[in-house]
């Protein structure tokens, strides 16, 4: 047996919907329970191949913690801040207030070391999200700052046998468990600075157990900094990609699927109907391909309904009207015109909270490169909109690298690429590659300044983030 995952007892949830759950260290909040309390502090994990435990940081000391809530049902947590350094909740992919969102001195002051902020939102999609800090994130996500948020969907029921959390994140670590420098310049300046330990749900490629003929759903979430896997999967009698960043959507082939930084995937298999069957889901993106899970049948076989459809309940997501949009342009381009940084630097030097400010500068969103924020600093908008209108922003990638960008606050449509037939789908995070324009189209939500930035991490901290203000 792997040590990545133990089976737990099922959710109350989980049980009432027929769904056998099986979880990585899952811990319940179900609406009612009144508000769960997350304590950010440093706890030991041991990782495949170190000598020693790590120094993570986590929520709960359970690594990964994955927070279980439904759908319209309120929702409030108490973050606790036991760290050294101060912190903050940010809930990505959710569609909540902008005093939610949790970004330090933006939507809220930093949490410092002792203190503790309420979060409290009513979540309105189902789906597989997670949630991360939102300064020193390259070094605070870097020791493993982060949580899954499952928001589930009552009409989702009886959907699957069984269903299984991944989360993909790699390690920067010496083989004594301590962690190495999370970023490098020469990373920074270019696709990143990646892990030299891959793991998933904090341990080696997990094998999953189910029964023959089960039908499985795999949320798979990556939370890594820079990496992004290809996807491929081979050995199950049906697969598809069901979700993307939480969302439901006309099913697709696994294979080829990328997912970048802060993306997921909810996959849907159906296994073969003999014991002993395997299935394979790898990163395909090098020649040699990388096992992320091992599914495999036992036990007595599942009676299931072959004309069972392998769909989730439609999004109901606002329709943005492509007629009437209202346009906008981004350029991700290498470099900047220091009109920011460097003025910034000159006037509020020393004193200045830098866990949210950069020092380095490499890129930048519209030629405006935003080194961070502190007391009292706050850049220009991109752009302002208008809540309730619609919008296609055209995402230009003039650098060399693929960076997936991610705007706070809303769900988006992607909806054409010059690259490539793009099949209209809903998300938060879209990867746009060199030389690609990729269109996505959204309605503007609720009055807030929603941060639109790179999610490899490195750019974010480095200059590619702005914000669009919805008045
Ligand atoms: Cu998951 Cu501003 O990010
Ligand atoms: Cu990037």
């Amino acid at each position: 047996m792997h040590s990545g995952f133990s089976r737990r007892s099922l959710l109350k949830a989980g049980a009432a919907m027929g769904i056998a759950a099986l979880l990585p260290r899952a811990a319940a909040a179900a609406a009612g329970d009144g508000p769960v309390t997350l304590t950010a502090g440093e706890m030991p994990h041991l990782l495949p191949g170190c000598s020693e435990p790590s120094r993570f940081w986590g929520y709960n000391g359970t690594w990964p913690l994955e927070l279980r809530v439904r759908r319209g049902q309120p929702f409030a947590a108490v973050l606790k801040n036991a760290l050294p350094e101060h912190t903050a909740i940010h809930w990505h992919g959710l569609r909540i207030p902008f005093a939610m969102d949790g970004v330090p001195y933006f939507s809220q002051d930093p949490v410092e070391p002792g203190q503790s902020f309420r979060y409290a939102f009513t979540p309105p999609d189902p789906g597989t999200f997670f949630f991360h800090p939102h300064c020193d994130t390259v070094a605070q996500l870097g020791r493993g700052l982060a949580g899954v948020l499952i928001v589930e969907d009552p009409r989702d029921a009886g959907l699957f046998d069984q269903e299984q959390t991944l989360v993909i994140k790699d390690w920067r670590v010496r083989k004594d468990g301590s962690f190495r420098e999370f970023s490098t310049a020469a990373g920074a300046a270019k696709a990143g600075t990646f892990g030299n330990l891959r793991t998933v749900n904090g341990g080696a490629a997990p094998t999953i157990v189910v029964r023959p003929g089960a039908r499985l759903r795999l949320r798979l979430l990556n939370i890594d900094l820079t990496r992004i896997p290809m996807l491929g999967l081979r050995g199950a009698e049906r697969a598809m990609v069901v979700a993307t960043d939480g969302n439901a959507c006309a099913p697709f082939a696994v294979d080829g699927w990328r997912l970048g930084p802060a993306m997921r995937a909810d996959l849907a298999l159906v296994m073969p109907m003999r014991e002993g069957a395997e299935a394979f889901l790898e990163d395909i993106w090098s020649s040699k391909p990388h096992l992320l899970a091992r599914i495999v049948t036992r036990g007595e076989a599942v009676r299931r309904d072959p004309g069972q459809p392998l769909t989730l309940p439609a999004a109901e997501l606002p329709e943005p009207d492509l007629k009437a949009a209202g346009r906008l342009d981004f350029s991700l381009l290498a470099g900047h015109e220091d009109a920011g940084l460097a003025a910034w630097a000159k006037e509020n030097g020393g004193g200045l909270d830098d866990l949210c400010l950069t020092r380095q500068v490499f890129w930048s969103i519209n030629r405006q490169a935003w080194p961070g924020m502190g007391p009292g600093l706050k850049a220009d908008p991109l752009f302002e909109l208008k809540s309730g209108r619609s919008y296609v922003a055209e995402i230009f990638n003039g650098t060399p690298h693929t960076h997936p960008m991610h705007l706070h606050g809303h769900t988006f449509k992607v909806v054409g690429s010059t690259e490539e037939d793009v099949r209209p789908h809903w998300c938060d995070t879209v990867l746009v590659r060199p030389k690609e324009r990729v269109r996505i189209a959204f309605v503007a939500g609720t009055p807030g300044d929603w941060m639109f930035h790179c999610h490899i991490t490195e750019h974010q901290e480095t200059g590619m983030m702005g914000y669009l203000r919805v008045i």
